[in-house]
């Protein structure tokens, strides 16, 4: 799966992602009081331009206006469903009780979750390993696992207190498997290797997201599944410096947003990308 990039996962990149190897994509994250308020970048975020697979990432901790929201949506080609966003650590959504700051509260969770799910869509939950240290240390996320009854599960290996440049602590993995009682448990942060995405496999995961990794090479995905035999016949695979042209002249043939474009192509071709 690609994962929501702010600044970058918009229409293109997803398909382009899609196009080599990403079985599902996510939008960036919007707040969804910016979708009731008519706020035109955030109804841009989720403006369907063609039929890639799609989750719309929300930020939401209130069900009356989730309610509001959904009731107005109008599902399109491609879409796939809708992805809580439990993991955002910007200090302004922490401190309106959303992102990362929703990780402990799996009750409340749960009922934006039911509430998606009574709308008749698909609902996944990406979360972190808390807020902090302690909140890891307390493993408050296993409640949010066990707790709640999403699609699937994102699960990124960090507390929101941790630097994008720090390692995560793949450790945790079996545990969370065990405690979503079953429910798909898809692995993210620093995954990169087939040797990596086998170690996650075998300690239960269902699948893997990656970031980073991506917007460097989008054709990572297929050269990841051919390395490991899950594509059959393997398929062809792009030099990263040659996605480059596609992206463009995808962008021709759907449309896009220039920043978009700029921020991509500056980022295109080198081993890892920085945030
Ligand atoms: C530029 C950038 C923007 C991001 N925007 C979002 C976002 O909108 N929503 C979200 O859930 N995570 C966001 N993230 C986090 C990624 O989805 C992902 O969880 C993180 O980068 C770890 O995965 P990776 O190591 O494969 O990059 C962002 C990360 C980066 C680098």
């Amino acid at each position: 799966m690609l994962a929501s990039l702010e600044r970058y996962s918009d229409s293109v990149f997803r398909t382009l992602c899609y196009r080599h190897g990403a079985e599902l994509t996510f939008t960036e994250m919007a707040h969804v009081n910016s979708f009731l308020n008519n706020n035109k970048g955030s109804l841009q975020k989720i403006e369907p331009k063609d039929s890639t697979p799609v989750q719309i990432q929300i930020l939401s901790s209130n069900e009356a206006k989730l309610d509001r929201f959904l009731t107005r949506f109008r599902p399109f080609k491609g879409f796939r469903g809708f992805n809580l966003n439990l993991s955002c650590p910007s200090k302004d959504v922490i401190r309106q009780g959303k992102g990362a700051a929703m990780v402990k509260r799996a009750t409340k969770t749960s009922k934006l979750v039911k509430l998606i799910r009574g709308h008749g869509y698909t609902v996944s939950v990406k979360i972190r390993l808390g807020l902090n240290q302690h909140e890891k240390n307390n493993k408050l996320y296993l409640n949010n696992l066990g707790g709640v009854d999403p699609d699937f599960f994102v699960v990124h290996a960090k507390h929101a207190g941790q630097a994008s440049s720090e390692p995560e602590d793949d450790s945790v993995y079996p545990e969370c498997v065990e405690a979503a009682r079953g429910i798909p448990v898809i692995a993210n942060g620093g995954i990169e290797t087939p040797e990596k995405v086998q170690s996650l496999m075998e300690m239960g995961v269902s699948g893997v997201m990656m970031g980073r990794p991506a917007m460097g090479n989008p054709a990572i995905f297929d050269l990841l599944k051919n390395e490991m035999g899950f594509n059959d016949p393997p398929r062809q695979v792009p030099r990263a410096a040659d996605l480059g042209q596609e992206y463009k002249d995808l962008f021709d043939s759907i449309g896009g947003d220039e920043k978009y474009k700029f921020r991509f192509l500056k980022i295109v071709g080198r081993r890892r990308a920085i945030y």
